[in-house]
């Protein structure tokens, strides 16, 4: 998979995208992302980005100009599945949509700043506006870090044991059930008899119990969406 992500401050997605399961995936050459910093295409000696909201208000608006030449260019080179806008207004990031996005080959994600972006670059460009919750942050790049970690992980063979993913939280709608490792006995809190039993299907059953459980108590919002 490749992954186009458009900021103005790649910086700030360089950790995220350098370590740990994504950087595996990169060095697998299973997924390809490349940030690419909108200054350069920002206008006049200043390389401007951004700019006063018509109308007027508080807040800077990222300008038409300058995303759209760079939209332009990057769509010149690959077909996209998605052009991806993180915003809080968007629709809110599920494990079902990380799922649906994990199966596409070129994804591009653009990290809106300041107030947002011109209304004109939603409308004319992009396919998809995605939120992580209901807050708001200082710009759109940590949501484009997990946004790229969530789908990243579900790429087949980026996890070593690739069952692992399935059995996330959130798959089949269920919160994930306790796990436990060694000792089996500390300061007398002991890990439940049956995990140390060796009955597969019995763990399984405990497993499933304890995830239908967990998801009543905590999340019963889960059980009732259909999605
Ligand atoms: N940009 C700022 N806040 C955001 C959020 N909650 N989700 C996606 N993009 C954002």
């Amino acid at each position: 998979m490749h992954i186009d992500i458009i900021t103005v401050l790649p910086e700030l997605l360089e950790s995220p995208l350098g370590h740990s399961i994504l950087k595996r995936a990169q060095a697998k050459g299973l997924l390809e992302v490349v940030v690419h910093d909108l200054r350069p295409y920002g206008l006049g000696r200043h390389q401007q980005v951004d700019d006063y909201a018509f109308g007027g208000g508080a807040g800077m608006v990222m300008m038409v100009e300058p995303l759209a030449n760079c939209l332009d260019e990057l769509k010149a080179q690959r077909a996209y599945d998605e052009i991806i806008y993180m915003t809080p207004d968007g629709q809110r990031l599920t494990q079902g949509i990380a799922n649906r996005l994990s199966l596409k080959n070129n994804l591009l994600i653009l990290a809106g700043h300041y107030k947002g972006i011109d209304e004109r670059i939603r409308e004319h460009y992009i396919t998809m506006e995605l939120s992580i919750g209901d807050y708001v942050l200082s710009g759109g790049e940590l949501p484009a870090a997990v946004l790229v970690d969530a789908i990243g992980r579900l790429i087949p063979g980026v996890l070593s044991d690739e069952t692992s993913a399935l059995f996330d939280s959130f798959q089949d709608n269920l919160l994930a059930p306790p796990v436990y490792t060694r000792p089996a006995e500390y300061r007398g809190w002991k890990v439940p008899d049956i995990l140390l039993s060796g009955n597969t299907p019995a763990i399984e059953d405990w497993r499933n119990e304890q995830a239908l459980a967990r998801t009543r108590e905590r999340r019963p919002d889960l059980l009732e969406d259909d999605e």
